[in-house]
């Protein structure tokens, strides 16, 4: 296996595009990481996206996307793992550089979720059908279970939870491509509109347009496009039950912990190694629960984390320095790009202010549906 690199990366901002189709976020996305590289050309290029044929009515993303750059004739291909289309994306272009089969791959992530599709009905459609959307549940309520085994289990509090969101929007204030960039204080996600018990609306990401793209080659051609690439040590993608009823412990996310596990085992490093980390917080309890099961905290131990300061920047494992899904926004197949891109800036020096000190091991996690999948990067600054 060959030693791979990102060398560009792009993004739109996130938010409620209205002026942007989902073409031009791609295009938007991926001539910025072509110019951040100082590329010209592509041998292939995957495609995140969940559902571009219900949220917009276009599927076949690959080629139209592949045409819309100008780059007709290069190998392009939709990749689909609901939210964690973006990553599994990455984990192609990963693969397929290693394997030496191409040397310049960009691997992206789109999702159009405000042009007036019924989103919640989408989204659901990556729950399973059978044995939970048909009996009328959502995410919403889906995680709002998994938020109620947590603490009655482990004692986590609505305050805990409320802490997740806090501490993100702390860190998303700081991001210019974020959806929210304003503080929140626990009261005000304490006191917002209740959404599926116990979760509110402060709990939640959005509902948000964007694209993300990032270019990869191999380690060895890496200085042909900057003097500061980042190196990824690994990729580890895994399964989990579909439906939240089949699992042994609706509190711990089987995929994530096997994802993670595996990412680890190939890099040859611990969570303990880990400088920074984007982590799927798509409600303020999933962050909980990858966290534990990324071995950042103790299964059972999570709850506190963000109101600790252990989880925010200056603590001992900063998450989501982005402002996470829940205030950078969360368009659901280009989310795994985002983090990717954040935690390549963090291991480039290019953070801003939201830089964690000597940051050299990073590692995003990104989950699709309840936890039925969760692919794991883990990424080192050259
Ligand atoms: N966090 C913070 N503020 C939010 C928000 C969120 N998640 N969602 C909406 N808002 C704000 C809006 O900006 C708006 O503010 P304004 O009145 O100052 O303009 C206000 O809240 C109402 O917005 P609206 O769009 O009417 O909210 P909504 O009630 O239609 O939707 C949710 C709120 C939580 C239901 C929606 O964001 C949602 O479904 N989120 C989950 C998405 C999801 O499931 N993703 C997949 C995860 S697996």
């Amino acid at each position: 296996m060959r030693e791979v690199a990102i060398v560009g990366a792009g993004m739109t901002r996130f938010g409620e595009l209205w002026k942007y189709s989902l073409r031009d976020m791609f295009v938007e996305a991926a001539s910025g990481a072509l110019h951040d590289a100082g590329a010209d050309r592509l041998d292939s290029m995957y495609v995140g996206c969940m559902s571009g044929g219900q949220f917009v009515g276009q599927e076949h993303l690959g080629p139209l996307m592949a045409d819309h750059l100008g780059m007709t004739g290069v190998a392009a291909v939709h990749v689909e793992s609901a939210c964690a289309s973006g990553g599994v994306a990455l984990r192609q272009a990963f693969m397929e550089v290693a394997s030496g089969m191409s040397d310049l791959v960009l691997a992206a992530g789109i999702e159009k979720m405000n042009d007036g599709a019924d989103v919640t009905n989408v989204l659901a459609t990556a729950a399973d059908q059978e044995t939970e959307v048909y009996y009328g549940i959502t995410f919403p309520g889906l995680y709002a279970m998994i938020a109620r085994a947590h603490m009655q289990q482990y004692g986590t509090t609505e305050e805990d939870l409320a802490w997740v969101a806090v501490k993100n929007h702390k860190h998303g204030a700081m991001n210019e491509k974020a959806q929210f960039r304003r503080e929140v204080t626990a009261e005000e996600v304490m006191s917002s509109s209740m959404v599926s018990e116990p979760l509110r609306l402060l709990h939640c990401s959005p509902v948000t347009d964007g694209a993300a793209a990032v270019l990869v080659c191999p380690l060895e051609m890496a200085k042909q496009f900057t003097d500061r690439p980042v190196k990824i040590l690994a990729s580890g993608l895994a399964t989990g039950s579909m439906a939240l009823a089949d699992r042994e412990d609706p509190a711990v996310l089987d995929s994530v912990q096997k994802s993670g596990e595996r990412a680890y085992e190939m890099a040859g490093i611990g969570p303990r190694d880990v400088n920074v980390a984007e982590v799927h917080d798509c409600f303020t309890i999933a962050e909980i629960c990858c966290t534990e099961a990324l071995g950042f905290v103790e299964k059972g131990k999570g709850g506190p984390a963000a109101k600790e300061g252990f989880t925010a920047l200056g603590g001992c494992i900063p998450v989501n320095t982005s402002g996470g899904l829940k205030s950078k926004g969360h368009p659901v197949g280009a989310t795994g790009i985002a983090q990717t891109i954040e935690i390549f800036r963090q291991l480039r020096g290019e953070a801003g202010a939201r830089q964690v000190e000597n940051a050299r091991i990073g590692l995003t996690q990104n989950m699709g549906g309840s936890g039925a999948s969760s692919v794991v990067h883990i990424f080192e600054g050259v």
